[in-house]
């Protein structure tokens, strides 16, 4: 099923079979996660008993750390499409129009079971922050949390953030989880590498120097390094992480 007419120029649709398994998560995230597949699941029970189940989602972290994983991994496992929608590209493409196309997003989520993405989430607040023009800024928040407030409990509704600073207090209230995502420790990093490898022969690997090297450029300072370091600097991680892993630097 793809999205017809104008909805197909707002959303990307995919059909992940990413599972929660994939991923390497700390046992709170993963208890989290795996409350919102139960709470899913048992959706027409926890109704009939005047409860509704977890569908408003906030994922909050810095890039790389699983959060766009995660909304692939929630669809996989709940065997539904995923919709991705970039709310900053929406913002600039539709400057004026924003509030109207976020309804037929949404229209959508009521007329479609699936999870829905809204990723570059803070574009909306940040736009408030900077205060280009307020009025519109605060017109496409408004209704973001209208339909927020009416999204129906059988599709999920995932908000993407890497600038949680950015969003307003006022919005946190207005998901039913909200969920933080961060750097890997060591132990995980080791882990992701190792299914990533799953089959290779990593008997020989010295884990200890991988993510010795991998520590050395956190994902916050891999931005700000320059791609020609002076020789004995740092140099760039991956090619470190391969070195010592043994494997080809090309
Ligand atoms: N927790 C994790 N477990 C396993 N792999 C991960 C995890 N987080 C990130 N990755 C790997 O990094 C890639 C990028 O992650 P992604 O979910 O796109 O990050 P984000 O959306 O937070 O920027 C993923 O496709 C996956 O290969
Ligand atoms: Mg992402």
């Amino acid at each position: 099923m793809q999205p017809r007419g104008e909805l197909s120029s707002l959303l990307t649709a995919g059909y992940p079979d990413t599972q929660l398994d994939d991923m390497t998560l700390d046992s709170e995230l993963r208890a989290s996660l795996d409350r919102v597949l139960h709470e899913q699941r048992q959706r027409a029970r926890l109704e009939r008993f005047g409860f509704t189940p977890v569908h408003r989602i906030l994922l909050s972290g810095p890039p790389g750390t699983g959060k766009s994983m995660t909304a692939a991994a929630l669809a996989g496992e709940l065997k539904l499409p995923l919709f991705t929608i970039r709310l900053d590209g929406l913002i600039s493409r539709f400057m004026g129009e924003t509030a109207a196309k976020l309804r037929l997003v949404f229209d959508a989520v009521a007329q479609t079971r699936a999870v829905y993405l809204f990723d570059e989430f803070d574009a909306l607040g940040a736009e408030r922050a900077a205060g280009n023009d307020v009025g519109e800024a605060r017109r496409i928040l408004n209704s973001f949390l209208l339909f927020l407030d009416e999204a129906p409990s059988e599709s999920l509704v995932v908000a993407g953030t890497n600038h949680h600073q950015l969003l307003d207090r006022a919005l946190f209230r207005r998901f039913d989880m909200i969920a933080t995502y961060g750097p890997p420790t060591a132990d995980e990093a080791v882990q992701v590498i190792q299914r990533r490898l799953a089959g290779m022969d990593t008997g020989t690997v010295r884990w200890d120097a991988v993510t010795d090297s991998a520590s050395v450029v956190p994902w916050r300072a891999t931005t700000l390094t320059p791609r020609s370091e002076p020789a004995g600097g740092g140099g760039p991680s991956l090619a470190r992480v391969k070195t010592a892993m043994g494997m080809p630097r090309r």
